[in-house]
C-alpha cells in the first residue's frame, strides 16, 4: 500500500433477502493500490459484498462508497469506473469471442478500433487468440473464465473486483492470472479478489478480510493473521493415543487437532521447537511445515461444510 487515499468505504453495510441477511453490518476501507483478498466459507456473503460495490445489489443499509461516489445515488459513474469479473459466467452464448469483448467495451463508449486492439491485445495475454472468432459455446470452463477476466480489463479500470478470478483454471492459466495481478498492482490498481484458494490469497493479497455467515470476523496481513492465530510452525503425525501424553508434555500449550488418521499440533513457539522433539523422539510419516493462511481460515470458521 502506498498511498493512504481510501478507494472503497463501507459503514455498516447490510444486505438481506427477505428476512435473511447475507452482509450483516460490515465496515471495512480498501486504500489506493491495495489487494484485499474477501475469504470466506461458501456462502459467507463475498459474492453479495463484491455485487454491492459494482451496484448489481442495493444495499438494505448502511453505506458503501466506491472512489468516493456513493452506490446509492451514484452507479452510473461507478459502473463506468471500475472492471468486474463476476463469479458467474455472464458471456453472452450468442456472440463469438471477440465479439462478446468488442460489445462490452461499447458500454465504456470505447471506440470501435480502440476495442477490437485492446480486446486482441488481452486474448493474446489469456491464450485465447485461436478461439476468437469461435462461439462462446466452443469454450471449456477455463477458457470462459480466462476469458471474463480479460473482459473485466477492457476498460483498463483503476478498481478491479474479482470474483473467484481461478477457479477452474490449470496450474499454467492460474500463474497468467497471478501474473496479471501483479502487473495492476504495480500500476497501483486496487483489486478485491475472492478466492478458496489460500495460497493464492497469501500470494497476491496485501490484506485479507475473513467473511462468515455475512460478518467479517477477522483481517490484516497474511503474515499477521498466520503469527496472530496459529504461530510459526505445524507439526503433522499419524494419531497415536499412546503417544499423546509426550505429545502434551512437551507442548503444553499447543492446540491438538485430530483429523482423520492424522493429528496437527499448533504452538506459538518459536521456529524450531519441533525440531528439537523429532530429534529426541524420531518418528516416521511426520511433516514439518510452514503455519499458513489456510490453518488460520480452518480455525476461524471451522472444519464443517456450510450447506445453509
Ligand atoms: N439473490 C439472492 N436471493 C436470496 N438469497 C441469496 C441471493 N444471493 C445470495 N443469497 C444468499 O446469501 C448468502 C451469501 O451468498 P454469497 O453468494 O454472497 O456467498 P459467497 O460467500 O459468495 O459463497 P461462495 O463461496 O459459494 O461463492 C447465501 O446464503 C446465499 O444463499
Ligand atoms: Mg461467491
Amino acid at each position: 500500500m502506498d498511498s493512504q487515499e481510501v478507494v472503497i468505504e463501507a459503514k455498516g453495510l447490510t444486505k438481506k433477502f427477505d428476512d435473511f441477511t447475507a452482509v450483516d453490518h460490515i465496515d471495512f476501507k480498501v486504500y489506493k493500490g491495495e489487494c484485499v483478498g474477501f475469504l470466506g466459507p461458501n456462502g459467507a456473503g463475498k459474492t453479495t459484498i463484491v455485487r454491492m460495490m459494482y451496484c448489481f445489489l442495493p444495499p438494505t443499509e448502511g453505506e458503501l462508497t466506491v472512489a468516493g461516489l456513493s452506490v446509492h445515488t451514484q452507479c452510473r459513474e461507478i459502473k463506468s469506473m471500475v472492471g468486474v469479473a463476476p463469479q458467474e459466467d455472464n458471456l453472452d452464448p450468442d456472440f463469438t469471442v471477440i465479439k462478446n469483448l468488442t460489445v462490452y467495451a461499447r458500454y465504456f463508449d470505447i471506440p470501435k478500433d480502440v476495442a477490437v486492439k485492446r480486446a486482441d491485445e488481452q486474448l493474446k495475454f489469456f491464450q485465447l487468440e485461436e478461439k476468437r472468432d469461435v462461439s462462446i459455446m466452443a469454450l471449456s470452463t477455463g477458457m470462459k473464465r480466462r476469458l471474463i477476466f480479460a473482459r473485466s480489463l477492457l476498460n483498463q479500470p483503476q478498481i478491479l473486483l474479482l470474483d473467484e478470478p481461478t477457479t477452474g483454471l490449470d496450474p499454467q492459466a492460474r500463474h497468467l492470472v497471478w501474473d496479471e495481478v501483479r502487473h495492476l498492482k504495480k500500476q497501483q490498481v486496487t483489486i478485491i479478489l475472492t478466492t478458496h484458494y489460500m495460497d493464492e490469497a497469501e500470494v497476491l493479497c496485501d490484506r485479507i478480510l475473513i467473511v462468515d455467515r455475512g460478518k467479517i470476523i477477522e483481517e490484516g496481513t497474511p503474515a499477521e493473521l498466520v503469527k496472530k492465530h496459529i504461530g510459526e510452525d505445524v507439526l503433522e503425525l499419524d494419531y497415536d493415543e499412546k503417544l499423546l501424553p509426550t505429545l502434551k508434555e512437551a507442548f503444553p500449550d499447543a492446540r491438538f487437532e485430530k483429523l482423520g488418521d492424522r493429528m496437527q499440533i499448533f504452538t506459538d513457539k518459536p521456529h524450531g521447537v519441533f525440531e528439537g522433539f523429532l530429534k529426541e523422539h524420531p518418528m516416521q510419516n511426520v511433516t514439518l511445515r510452514k503455519a499458513n493462511i489456510e490453518d488460520v481460515f480452518l480455525k476461524l470458521t471451522g472444519r464443517g461444510l456450510r450447506e445453509e
